[in-house]
């Protein structure tokens, strides 16, 4: 198999690390408006305690993002020069319901998007729209809790059905939630979900859990009566887990990781619950609240191709204890005694891109689509505001390598591939610019401070030729 001649080479971002305009044309708060750039912004939020929302002289980053809600025409226009194919982007859902449970959307914020989607068609650039990254308008939080309330499923529905009638022409790929199996781990950004001190914190996020997949089934089966060409794609946060050793005690404990990572993608493809599931709630005193129906939905609509971001492996062994611990992006992992040193946050591994894609294609046997992958590190600009990014070509062209031979020596059926913050924008971890991503550099320093103009830095260039030569030059 060769990569496709319509190959979608592109580039992602979403609407809460990029837009800024918080508070403009009608837009409501989000759970992300209120995270201030600190290291605490991936802590689980407790009611009742001291927690990121009280503390005060804090920078909000999502409040100025790149200000692509003023720029979108520029920086459409630079990607399109750089040859993307296909451009992924958030819609803001407090911008189109500023409340969340508002009877009518709000025009000002639809026509934001009107005006992107018209850019894209501009340069024949292919949307992805992710429905839901990271945002909830914070007062589905303050009112109903987050998604662990059954109503945030009717209003999320109501949004998204809002966006594919309005769409239904220009929009071909849904992702109706970003990396939903997120909100296991960082439950407010994934979930808008608060704790209080005693509750069951597993219980609750696999309601919301239950919840979004309802609602990401429904979504399609409204979205395919708006217009039965619709794409949906589930998005997984992916990366094998590797066991520390081949202990068959470390394998199981490997196989047990990968298999709750991927229970959100399971329910999405197969659209049921997997066995283990019943037995693990038990284990855990965990009791969700279903309705029979939900099962059907789930059965009846489910996904059309596997999207999902990578961006290293992860490793495990049955006894972590003793043994050395590095990050994947933003969590503890045990280090990988066999990958080589990197200057990146996480470790670097390019095969375990290959090795993922063999996962995912053999347990789904449905097209991938990268919608994520990139690295995030900081960038100088010299006197002639150039940038080197060599390291982050070398990062780039390793992991297209195995990409490649993914598709034409494996046989993994794939539709794209798009690179993450494919212009720099703030991080979700750290809440800071200077974890750049881009191919195109913002003049921004961590606090919102610069002139936030654009410059190709030497990885455009380079992207560029990837894109001409459909990944022959690399
Ligand atoms: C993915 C998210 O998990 O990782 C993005 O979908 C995020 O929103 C990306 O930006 C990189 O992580 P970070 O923490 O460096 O922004």
């Amino acid at each position: 198999m060769k990569l496709r001649n319509d190959f979608l080479w592109g580039g992602a971002i979403s609407a809460n690390q990029t837009e800024g305009s918080y508070l403009v044309d009608g837009k409501g708060l989000s759970n992300f408006d209120m995270l201030p750039m600190n290291d605490k912004r991936l802590k689980d939020v407790m009611l009742d305690e001291p927690n990121i929302f009280n503390e005060e002289n804090q920078h909000y980053p999502s409040h100025t993002g790149i200000d692509f809600y003023h720029s979108y025409k520029e920086d459409i226009a630079l990607l399109a020069e750089m040859g993307i194919k296909c451009f992924r982007f958030s819609i803001s859902w407090p911008r189109i319901f500023p409340n969340g449970d508002d009877a009518q959307p709000n025009e000002m914020g639809l026509a934001f998007y009107d005006a992107v989607l018209v850019e894209l068609e501009k340069y024949q650039i292919e949307p992805m729209i992710t429905i839901s990254h990271f945002d909830i308008p914070m007062q589905l939080v303050n009112k109903y809790g987050g998604w662990s309330n059954r109503k945030v499923v009717t209003y999320y529905l109501n949004y998204a059905e809002t966006l594919m009638n309005r769409y239904r022409h220009q929009v071909k790929y849904w992702v109706p939630f970003n990396e939903m199996n997120m909100v296991m781990h960082i439950p407010f950004i994934g979930g808008g979900l608060a704790f209080s001190k005693d509750e069951n914190k597993l219980q609750r996020k696999y309601q919301a859990a239950h919840h979004q997949l309802l609602a990401n089934a429904l979504t399609i089966e409204a979205g395919k009566k708006i217009n039965p060409d619709f794409k949906f794609g589930c998005m997984l946060a992916a990366g094998k887990t590797y066991p520390y050793t081949c202990k068959p005690e470390d394998v199981f404990a490997a196989l047990e990781s990968d298999k709750h990572n991927l229970f959100f993608s399971d329910v999405q493809v197969y659209g049921k619950y997997p066995n283990y599931i019943d037995y693990y709630f038990a284990k855990n005193d965990i009791q969700i609240d279903t309705n029979l129906e939900d099962f059907e939905v789930l059965k009846n609509h489910t996904v059309d191709y596997v999207s999902f971001s990578y961006y290293s492996s992860a490793c495990t062994a049955a006894s972590v204890e003793g043994l050395e611990k590095t990050k994947t992006n933003g969590f503890e992992t045990v280090k990988n005694p066999h990958l080589p040193p990197s200057n990146s946050v996480w470790q670097v591994d390019p095969i375990g891109l290959r090795i993922t894609m063999n996962q995912l294609y053999d347990r789904y046997h449905l097209p991938l689509f990268i919608v994520e992958n990139g690295l995030g590190t900081p960038d100088h600009q010299d006197s002639t505001n150039r940038v080197n990014d060599d390291y982050r070509i070398s990062y780039l062209a390793d992991h297209i390598k195995n990409m490649i031979q993914a598709v034409e020596e494996d046989g993994v059926e794939l539709l794209g591939y798009l690179t993450w913050g494919c212009i720099d924008l703030v991080s979700v971890s750290e809440g800071k610019i200077s974890k750049r991503y881009g191919f195109i550099y913002v003049d921004s320093d961590d606090k919102g401070n610069g002139s936030n103009k654009r410059y190709k830095k030497d990885s455009y260039y380079w992207y560029q030729k990837v894109i001409e030569s459909n990944g022959k030059v690399l």
